[in-house]
């Protein structure tokens, strides 16, 4: 199986769901940001990742989905919205839609930090964008235990079979005594 990791992430979010996502897959894979990412053809399994734009997949992120329409997809994404909103359900529905619908093998999101800038600009509209309310306890995500929830969307999809430890940590079996 040659798996394919693509991701849009202007603010490096969905890029720390990418890479993590890219290190739990099993052998032969391959990882590239979605400006210059390759033909889907030459793999069996696509993995997308955007984020949230305008409550859809960025633009970039929408132009790829659109390419991998008959191959086997996993969705990923990050947004400001809570992950068991409806705005992410729509989303993510747009993003199954794009990529073929009965072709995506599974799908997983989290929030992702929103600068605070952007926060700013968004607070000052009038009216304001409706996932402006979630996105404070965005601060600090993607993390560890969005990690482990991936990992285990992951072996939902049949992309792997067993929970992997998240990155930078190393699990100890304990030491078995003898005698
Ligand atoms: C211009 C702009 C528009 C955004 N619109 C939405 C949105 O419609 N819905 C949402 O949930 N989050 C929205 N966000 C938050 C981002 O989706 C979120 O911070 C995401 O993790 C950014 O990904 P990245 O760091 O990979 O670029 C927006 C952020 C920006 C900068």
């Amino acid at each position: 199986m040659k798996h394919l990791v693509v991701y849009s992430s202007p603010g490096g979010n969905t890029k720390k769901l990418a890479e993590e996502l890219f290190r739990q897959l099993p052998d032969e894979k391959d990882i590239k940001p979605v400006e210059g990412a390759p033909d889907p053809a030459g793999y069996d399994v696509i993995c997308v990742g955007f984020w949230f734009k305008g409550g859809q997949p960025d633009a970039a992120g929408q132009k790829y989905l659109k390419k991998c329409s008959g191959k086997k997809v996993f969705l990923f994404a990050t947004h400001g919205a809570a992950t068991e909103s409806d705005l992410v359900q729509l989303g993510m529905n747009k993003a199954t839609e794009l990529a073929g619908g009965k072709n995506v093998i599974g799908a997983f999101s989290c929030q992702g930090e929103v600068p605070a800038n952007v926060l700013e600009n968004a607070a000052n509209k009038d009216p304001q964008p409706p996932w402006l309310k979630d996105a404070p306890a965005a601060k600090g995500h993607p993390n560890g235990n969005d990690f482990m929830a991936l990992s285990e969307a992951l072996i939902k999809a049949g992309l792997t079979t067993k929970a992997s430890p998240v990155s930078g940590q190393i699990i100890e079996e304990s030491p078995v005594m003898l005698g």
